[in-house]
């Protein structure tokens, strides 16, 4: 498996699909309602779903994708490659602000986590990398976020869940320096990853982490679920991000 063109085609790819994002945008969207009214889809969550399969399987035709919005596709018990979809991650958000959501794609090779990436769409900022090469905003290499403390950086977290106090994770919060809610598990990865924040929780599913998680462990985070155990793979869990330290400290206040 040559990787260095994996990562250039992936990166076209998504360079690609950023500007079709911005166009649709500048367009009518069609928006359905999936679970509820909070749960929104766009045609261009779905358009941009079929971009990224036909690009994979025209390039890598040995490939197994499971995607946000049309689940499982090409599935094979001789696949090399899982791919792993989120194409609007934050729809709220593009349908609202048409800022603050990403779009991403993890990359599995035999069971092995290769490379993530989250694009800042509306910023043109695209975090990539994985265990073998380390992590890059465009070009620029990141370094591993310090190890800071609960007390010492801000938390990221998903709404509903500080709402219903999930855990009592409103202790955690109030041990800290602040809260931030984005509305986008993407961003609020790449903000854990440049060290904007030092812990991020949410009730996720797997397009919403998988990418973040690859590179998240690269630079030295914890990924886990929000009371300390390893993600099933490919489930819906309670995740928390964080340094090593704040996860300590988060795990204090849980109960
Ligand atoms: C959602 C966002 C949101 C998170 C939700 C996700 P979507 O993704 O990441 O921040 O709280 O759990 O479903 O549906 O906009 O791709
Ligand atoms: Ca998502
Ligand atoms: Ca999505």
């Amino acid at each position: 498996m040559d990787w260095t063109i994996i990562n250039e085609k992936v990166q076209a790819w998504m360079q690609e699909a950023r500007q079709l994002i911005l166009k649709r945008r500048t367009q009518a969207l069609k928006i359905d309602e999936k679970t509820s009214r909070l749960d929104l889809v766009t045609n261009v969550d779905c358009e941009i779903e079929s971009f990224y399969t036909k690009k994979i399987m025209a390039a890598f035709p040995n490939s197994e994708i499971f995607g946000e919005e049309h689940g499982k596709q090409h599935e094979t018990k001789q696949a090399d490659l899982l791919w792993i979809i989120d194409p609007i991650d934050g729809t709220m958000n593009f349908i609202k602000q048409a800022a603050n959501y990403a779009s991403m794609i993890a990359i599995y090779e035999n069971g092995h986590e290769k490379l993530g990436y989250i694009l800042d769409v509306a910023q043109n900022k695209l975090y990539w990398g994985g265990p073998e090469c380390g992590v890059f905003c465009n070009e620029t290499k990141l370094n591993p976020p310090e190890n800071l403390a609960l007390e010492q950086g801000l938390i990221g977290i998903g709404g509903r869940m500080l709402l219903a106090n999930y855990l009592h994770v409103q202790d955690a919060c109030q041990a800290s320096l602040g809260i931030r809610i984005s509305g986008s598990a993407g961003m609020e990865f790449i903000n854990v990853l440049s060290g904007k924040t030092i812990a991020y929780l949410s009730h996720l599913k797997p397009w919403d982490y998988a990418a973040g998680k690859i590179m998240a462990e690269t630079l030295g985070l914890v990924v886990k679920t929000i009371d300390g155990n390893p993600l099933a793979v490919l489930s819906s869990s309670d995740v928390l991000v964080a340094t090593k330290n704040a996860q300590q400290g988060i795990l204090k206040w849980l109960r």
